[in-house]
């Protein structure tokens, strides 16, 4: 089953059931949202999860595109990736958290034909504020699918305040040899799929307030569900990356981790461009400009002479169709080759800046960044990275 099968499998067994699908596509946020990307699936549906009615109705089913930055550092192993892909249902306040969990089930089993005894699920066993989740331990008893009780591992919030509850959390085994242990004893056992019921709504003073009605917000990791059904032991192994992973190599030689963090950040930067951001010192545009200075970094590291104008034309292309967006794979190319320009100027100043002031040997006072940075433009992470070369979180010199 490839990616878009996989995604129309979802879709349609939803669909089957009264959801009606929405288009969850935009890395932006709704307007008024405190937050830089969208970072679930759910994230775009939260006034609605909390109560205000929908146009759609009270069933939906979706796919959004999402970003974290907060996995950043693990890109390069295998589950992890920058902008990623969520599937998601959602009752608004319609069925109850048993019938999503069975639902949830039956598609793992029949849809997606994954073998029962390779399932275990987390339940929420309580903490000292709100008792254990019994409906969806009872669920899944009936079911027969192992569970493990947990406590804020099942707890679901998007943010210290909003709306927020307990989950369940489906895990698929990945190893070779039978299933053993659980999922917090065994990390071949991988999640999947979570079930949360949004009950609460938290509140700036912590208190918890119980929502008037319970909706049911499930999302489901599109990238890694495909992982599991296509057998591969990476992401990058799956059909979407196909193009990348088979093309950069001939591009630009790099080892196995580097290649994945270039594949992965490229991806990401030309999704972000598509959705209308440019580089910049703040906010959106800084997770765009660190995505693409850490890529130069990596590249310059193994041969100055590196340009993203080698970057083929197809895989901009590639990635723009598979995110469903419309953009202009020339503008997102500029873009790219702009920031690459400007990274390159930054750097030639700034390694003339230091030895002019002679502070080539480094360590610098704060007294001294300060300095750099407000009389020179010298942002601190260029600084460091020009005093130490094999940095490769986006400032290394060339
Ligand atoms: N909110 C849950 C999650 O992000 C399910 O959508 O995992």
């Amino acid at each position: 089953m490839n990616t878009e099968q996989t995604v129309s499998t979802f879709v349609d067994f939803f669909r089957e059931r009264g959801h009606q699908r929405i288009t969850g596509d935009s890395l932006l946020p709704p307007p008024g949202d405190p937050v830089l990307f969208t970072t679930s699936g759910m994230h775009p549906l939260t006034p609605y999860l909390e109560g205000r009615p929908h146009p759609l109705g009270r069933r939906l089913v979706g796919l959004q595109r999402c970003l974290r930055t907060t996995d950043l550092d693990e890109v390069g192993d295998s589950t992890h990736l920058t902008v990623f892909e969520m599937l998601g249902s959602w009752s608004l306040g319609n069925y109850d958290g048993s019938q999503s969990l069975r639902w949830g089930y039956e598609l793992l089993r029949d849809g997606y034909g994954l073998h029962p005894d390779r399932l275990h699920v987390t339940v929420f066993g309580g903490d000292e504020e709100v008792g254990p989740d019994t409906e969806s331990l009872r669920t899944w008893n009936e079911l027969g699918v192992p569970v493990e009780l947990t406590g804020e591992d099942n707890w679901w919030s998007n943010g210290p305040t909003g709306p927020c509850g307990p989950d369940s959390e489906i895990f698929v085994w990945t190893g070779d040899m039978p299933p053993r242990g659980t999922p917090s004893t065994d990390p071949q056992w991988v999640e999947v799929w979570n079930h949360v019921k949004m009950r609460y709504r938290r509140h700036d003073d912590g208190r918890l307030e119980p929502l008037v009605q319970t909706s049911i917000d499930t999302g489901l990791g599109l990238e890694r569900l495909v992982t599991i059904l296509q057998k591969k032991g990476s992401v990058f192994e799956c059909d979407v990356f196909e193009p990348w992973m088979s093309v950069i190599p001939t591009v630009w030689g790099a080892d196995q981790t580097s290649l994945r963090i270039i594949v992965d950040h490229l991806r990401s930067g030309i999704v972000v461009i598509g959705d209308g951001i440019t580089p910049s010192n703040t906010g959106r545009g800084y997770v765009l400009r660190r995505l693409v200075r850490r890529v130069l970094t990596i590249l310059w590291r193994d041969d100055s002479t590196r340009t993203l104008s080698d970057l083929p034309v197809d895989l901009l292309e590639h990635t723009r169709d598979h995110f469903r967006q419309t953009s202009d794979v020339g503008h997102v190319r500029d873009v790219l080759l702009t920031e690459e320009r400007r990274f390159l100027g930054l750097l030639e100043r700034g390694r003339v800046v230091l030895s002019r002031q002679g502070l080539t040997g480094g360590p610098l006072t704060e007294e001294q960044y300060d300095y750099l940075h407000d009389t020179h433009g010298l942002p601190r992470e260029l600084v460091l990275g020009l005093l130490t070369p094999n940095r490769a979180d986006g400032v290394a010199p060339r």
